[in-house]
């Protein structure tokens, strides 16, 4: 069919008809809102590259779950900043650790509210890399245990799910063995699984201070160009046992998630990164661009790829703008 006689037009001719044939939706329960918790009270700490996002005692952290849980958003996802740093990242498995005493505290005081343990290494060790490092590179099968011990300290603390962020090989059979030996069978995994080396996590390891102090992650993050090895990367993850994959970065790796979404057939969530966020921010501050259309667009692009979870920034804004729509 050929213009004159097809006119895609027509249909676009009224919001009642653009609505009645959109193909993608955001919800709420698309959502999932990271967050950044420290010890001490009464604690709000503003991230400079980050405006909105703070960093919370765990007080904090309680006041403001409740607002996320009034606002609808069904989960949210926690990093931890321990006061100590170590060549072990001795801080990440502590039973009685930053991320350990906010998920119990959580727990206690909000159950309704989904808490996902981010499980990675690098806001522990005193290097900042994702696991042991031996010479100048980080020990695969050293950090695995690692991990392991990390995931099940969290389930043990009452994380609703994990999800390894770290990028070792193996990381997710490791964590699901563990967590089925000591009983959280239950305890789903949402694997980081094609994470990339990407620059866009700039304003993250400010949040979280997880820098590495020397070289880069290249040599366990993906490489940007790489697409096809993503599959492999997600084909493993499946089959050591992962529930949710995710791609990570988001919007610069929409034909990433669009990719993954088509092959495989397990939920897919994706990761608006701090970079992504602090670019509409940053933009938005100088007049340059509409800040709540350009987030909508980008998450509602995010969903379209094919991805059923976004972890964002955006997350309490985004669900105010649905809740009042
Ligand atoms: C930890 C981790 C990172 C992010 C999530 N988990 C940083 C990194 O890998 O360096 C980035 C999240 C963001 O940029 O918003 N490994």
């Amino acid at each position: 069919m050929l213009f004159p006689d097809y006119r895609p037009r027509r249909l676009r001719r009224n919001e009642s008809f653009r609505r009645m044939i959109r193909e993608t939706s955001l919800s709420v329960d698309n959502l999932i809102y990271p967050m950044f918790v420290v010890f001490g009270k009464g604690i709000r700490r503003p991230i400079a590259s980050m405006p909105g996002i703070f960093q919370l005692s765990i007080d904090e952290l309680i006041q403001e779950a409740r607002e996320i849980l009034s606002l609808g958003i069904p989960a949210i996802m926690l990093f931890g900043i321990p006061d100590k740093k170590d060549k072990k990242a001795t801080g990440a498995y502590d039973s009685d650790g930053i991320i350990q005493r906010a998920m119990k505290g959580l727990k206690d005081k909000i159950p309704e509210l989904m808490v996902i343990g981010d499980v990675c290494l690098c806001e522990y060790m005193s290097h900042g890399h994702c696991g042991i490092v031996q010479g100048n590179d980080v020990d695969n099968d050293a950090t695995l245990e690692l991990l392991a011990r990390t995931a099940l300290s969290q389930a043990k603390a009452g994380a609703d799910m994990v999800a390894p962020s770290d990028m070792m090989d193996g990381r997710v059979a490791e964590i699901r063995q563990a967590l089925d030996e000591n009983g959280f069978e239950q305890t789903p995994i949402m694997a980081y699984s094609a994470k990339y080396a990407s620059a866009f996590y700039g304003p993250f390891r400010e949040a979280a201070e997880s820098a590495p102090k020397f070289g880069d992650r290249k040599s366990y993050q993906m490489d940007p160009a790489n697409i096809r090895e993503a599959i492999r990367e997600v084909t493993l993850d499946v089959e050591e046992g992962a529930d949710i994959i995710m791609v990570k970065p988001a919007l610069p790796y929409l034909d990433v998630i669009c990719r993954v979404r088509e092959e495989f057939d397990l939920p897919v969530a994706a990761y608006n990164v701090s970079g992504e966020y602090a670019m509409i921010k940053a933009a938005a501050k100088q007049g340059w661009l509409d800040e709540n259309k350009v987030m909508m667009e980008s998450l509602l692009s995010i969903r379209r790829a094919g991805a059923d979870l976004i972890l964002t920034y955006f997350a309490k804004q985004a669900a105010a703008l649905l809740k009042a729509a």
